[in-house]
This record gives C-alpha cells, sequence and structure tokens, in this order.
C-alpha cells in the first residue's frame, strides 16, 4: 500500500486565527478515511486542502508524492451535504456537464459523437447509483436521497481516483441513509476509490471506515480561543476486533460540542 496523499506538518491559518495546526499524516491509496470532530475543527477545511482549493499557510500536502497543484483536478471529486447540482438541469444533464467540461473547456458543449459518447456514460453513471429511470427530472422534482445520489454521479463521472464526502447523508431520513452508505460502501469497492468522508455520526464514521481520524485542539486559550488550531488528536486504523472499544474510546476523547450558537 503506498501513500495516495501525505501532509507534513500542515497549517491553516487566517490572519491571527490558526484553524488547522500541524496536521501530519498520510492516507493509503483504497483507504475509506472517516473524518470526525466538532463544529469548526477545520474538516471540511482540510477537504478544501485536498481539493487544492485552499493551500496550506505552512507545510506540504502532496499528491502521488508530488506538491499538490492549486486547482480543481479530476482526479478529485466532492460531494456536500446540499446544493452541489444545478437546479436548471436534468439529471443527465448535471452528470453531461462535467465531462463536456473536461473534455470542452471553453464551450462546455459536445457534438455529434463525442456527445452521444459523454450521454452514455452519464446514463451508465446515473444508473450505477439507482436513477436509470430519472435521467429527464430536474432536482426539484427528486428527494434529498436522489438528489445525493445524482451529486454522487456528478462526481464519479469523471472517474476520480479521491472522493470527498463533506457529511454527505446529513440531511437524510435513517432509512435512505443506510441505503446511501451501501451505495457508497458498494461504489467505493468497484471504483477502487480512496474515500475521506467528514461525518457528525460516530456510528457511521465507524460503520464505514477503514479508518477513523478525529480532529480537534489540542491546547485550549480560553482568552484568544483562536490561538489554536485543531489537529488529529485521534487516529485509528479499523482491522482491529474491537470496534466498540474504540468507538466509546473516541466519544470520551472527543470535547464536548458547544451547545451555544457561535460558540465554534
Ligand atoms: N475564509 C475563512 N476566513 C476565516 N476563517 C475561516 C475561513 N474559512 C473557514 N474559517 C474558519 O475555520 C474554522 C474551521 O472551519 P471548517 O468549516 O473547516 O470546520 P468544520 O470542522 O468543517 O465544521 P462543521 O462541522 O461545522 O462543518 C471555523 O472556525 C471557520 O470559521
Ligand atoms: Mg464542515
Amino acid at each position: 500500500m503506498s501513500a495516495i496523499l501525505s501532509f507534513d506538518n500542515v497549517w491553516v491559518e487566517y490572519r491571527d486565527k490558526v484553524v488547522l495546526e500541524s496536521v501530519t499524516l498520510d492516507i493509503e491509496e483504497r483507504s475509506f478515511v472517516s473524518l470526525v470532530g466538532p463544529s469548526g475543527a477545520g474538516k471540511s477545511t482540510f477537504l478544501r486542502l485536498v481539493l487544492g482549493q485552499e493551500g496550506p499557510t505552512r507545510g506540504t500536502v502532496l499528491l502521488d508524492g508530488t506538491k499538490l497543484k492549486p486547482e480543481c483536478e479530476p482526479d478529485r471529486g466532492v460531494v456536500f451535504q446540499k446544493y452541489s447540482v444545478f437546479p436548471h438541469m436534468t439529471a443527465l444533464q448535471n452528470v453531461m456537464l462535467g465531462l463536456e467540461c473536461a473534455r470542452a473547456p471553453v464551450m462546455a458543449r459536445l457534438y455529434g459523437k463525442a456527445r452521444k459518447r459523454a450521454r452514455d456514460e452519464a446514463a451508465a453513471m446515473l444508473e450505477a447509483v439507482g436513477l436509470a429511470h430519472n435521467l429527464d427530472i430536474y432536482p426539484a422534482q427528486m428527494s434529498g436521497g436522489m438528489q445525493q445520489r445524482l451529486a454522487i454521479a456528478q462526481a464519479l463521472v469523471k472517474h476520480p481516483r479521491i472522493l470527498l464526502l463533506d457529511e454527505p447523508f446529513g440531511a437524510l431520513d435513517p432509512g435512505i441513509r443506510l441505503d446511501m452508505q451501501a451505495l457508497v460502501t458498494r461504489l467505493w469497492r468497484e471504483h477502487g476509490l480512496t474515500i475521506l468522508l467528514v461525518t457528525h455520526d460516530i456510528q457511521e464514521a465507524f460503520k464505514l471506515g477503514t479508518r477513523v481520524l478525529a480532529f480537534d485542539k489540542r491546547r485550549h486559550d480560553p482568552h484568544a480561543p483562536h490561538r489554536y488550531g485543531a489537529t488529529a488528536v485521534y487516529d485509528v486504523a479499523l482491522d482491529r476486533k474491537d470496534r466498540e472499544d474504540a468507538e466509546r474510546e473516541l466519544a470520551a476523547h472527543l470535547s464536548p460540542q458547544p451547545a451555544a450558537a457561535g460558540a465554534a
């Protein structure tokens, strides 16, 4: 196994506010990493680093041993909790758009055989996520679970090696959530993906992940809450039998979630 992503002493700071500090870790290719931690711990920031939407203020992020380029590349796909599909496009158009942008960067439009091929690829991906009979409907006509299936198809159609999922099931009903967990697990295996899943649900983290990573602050300064950032305070590979013990240990490890609004 080799590291697809490598973080070496990575910091992210906004002026005097430290969000992430001294993050040093490797992520193995084809692993399924669940990322947990309190609100504001920098989980989404960490995903933005992987996407190249943001650069570290200190340290380095390597993709396949090479410094990550500060731009979105087709080797990384992303699904957010909500709103990652275009409302004015049908399911098929949403998924085709990614291919059109990649293959016709100027006009984002393909013609003739190239268009037919993109259409077939998009339809096949929609079938893979269970939307074969919904190619021509709009997101507003879909349930939350269907919209997330669409967002996953949109992310996967370009065959990324790394799939980033930022609380993708957070807004879904429990039953639908189980279906989505099964879908993501199947796609992870079938496509040989490396997945980084941010979730607030510790059970989900342990159920799906081959590794659970928790971000939190090691140090707090009550007079200057911005002074210290979060880092990986807990990191466990799940090829061990005592999953439940590990889950309890993590629950005890994380600092309690602030109840008051704006406490992050
Ligand atoms: N552009 C920015 N300028 C200043 N601070 C920022 C900026 N982007 C993020 N932050 C801060 O970084 C911290 C981490 O944010 P981030 O969204 O990564 O947390 P998170 O762990 O994803 O939280 P949540 O679980 O609520 O989604 C927050 O305190 C946030 O306010
Ligand atoms: Mg977040």
